[in-house]
């Protein structure tokens, strides 16, 4: 089983975004296990404090180090507090380092607009792994000193900025999820998706025939199976050359497959 663990401080957001249809169903039926973690249940006072101002100055409010270290502690130790009552008040980042590292070695994302961006080939990646830690940051971020002692990976949805890092684990878990083997109900119906092999897919159709005058294309209804796996690539090479040419650049097309598509541009 794929175990999620995700430092948030809106669980709520986390466990709506991603409880419903297929990655719902995948968690009801223990194909994964997704583990919230409230950060403000480790909050520094009893008025549930988590965040507190910028040093320097500049608006708004950051997360403070030392809920996210329990909160992280909490996934791996029964008792946090008494693990860091075992270690030296004071330690340097490096001995910061290799303690937690001792305490698991699963990876940690920060979800952050500055990491890397996800995409299917990295989503493909977290699939194969058996534990990933997600670090939600709201407000106007998170003490860098938490990120650095954590070794966190950032990881990015896209060039904006959200307002915290819910929505962004919603959405890369939902793509992670689907391609674990068993949650989708056939096997290698992602391999078809785009991105999968490099293309986007190519248009489809549904019942009827022919929708207020439209008509499906007539290979689709030919039941030859070998024309219309040869037509669906087609379709989908020119989906990817009109829609996503810098996709081309990295996928290497065969000859036959520069063939198909010079068709399908002189038939489109
Ligand atoms: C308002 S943002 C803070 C942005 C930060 N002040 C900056 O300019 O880089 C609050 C949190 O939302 C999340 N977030 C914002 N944009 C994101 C993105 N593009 N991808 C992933 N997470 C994002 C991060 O966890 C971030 O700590």
């Amino acid at each position: 089983m794929n175990k999620y663990s995700v430092l948030t401080l809106f669980p709520d957001i986390v466990n709506q975004g991603l409880n419903y249809s297929i990655v719902g169903r995948a968690i009801k039926e223990g194909l994964i296990d997704l583990n919230l973690i409230n950060i403000r249940d480790f909050a520094i006072n009893d008025y549930g404090q988590v965040d507190d101002k910028l040093y320097g100055g500049g608006t708004g409010m950051l997360m403070m180090a030392e809920p996210i270290l329990k909160a992280w502690l909490s996934i791996f130790k029964p008792d946090p507090e008494q693990y860091l009552a075992e270690l030296p008040a004071e330690l340097t980042l490096t001995e910061w380092q290799n303690n937690l590292q001792q305490v698991s070695e699963a990876r940690t994302f920060f979800l952050s607009p500055k990491g890397q961006k996800f995409d299917q080939n990295l989503a493909a990646e977290l699939a194969q792994e058996d534990h990933l830690v997600f670090l939600c940051g709201h407000y106007e971020g998170i003490d860098q000193r938490i990120l650095d002692t954590l070794q966190v990976e950032e990881l990015s949805l896209g060039d904006f900025v959200l307002t915290g890092g819910e929505s962004a684990i919603v959405v890369m878990l939902d793509a992670i999820t689907r391609l674990i083997p068993g949650v989708l109900p056939e096997a290698e119906a992602h391999q078809a998706d785009s991105f999968a092999q490099g293309l986007l897919e190519e248009p489809q159709y549904t019942r009827p025939a022919n929708w207020r005058g439209l008509e499906v294309p007539d290979i689709l209804l030919s039941g030859h199976q070998a024309k219309i796996e040869k037509y669906r690539k087609s379709k989908s090479l020119l989906e990817t050359f009109l829609k996503r040419s810098d996709l081309l650049e990295n996928k290497k097309l065969s000859e036959s497959e520069w063939l198909l598509l010079i068709d399908s541009l002189n038939n489109n």
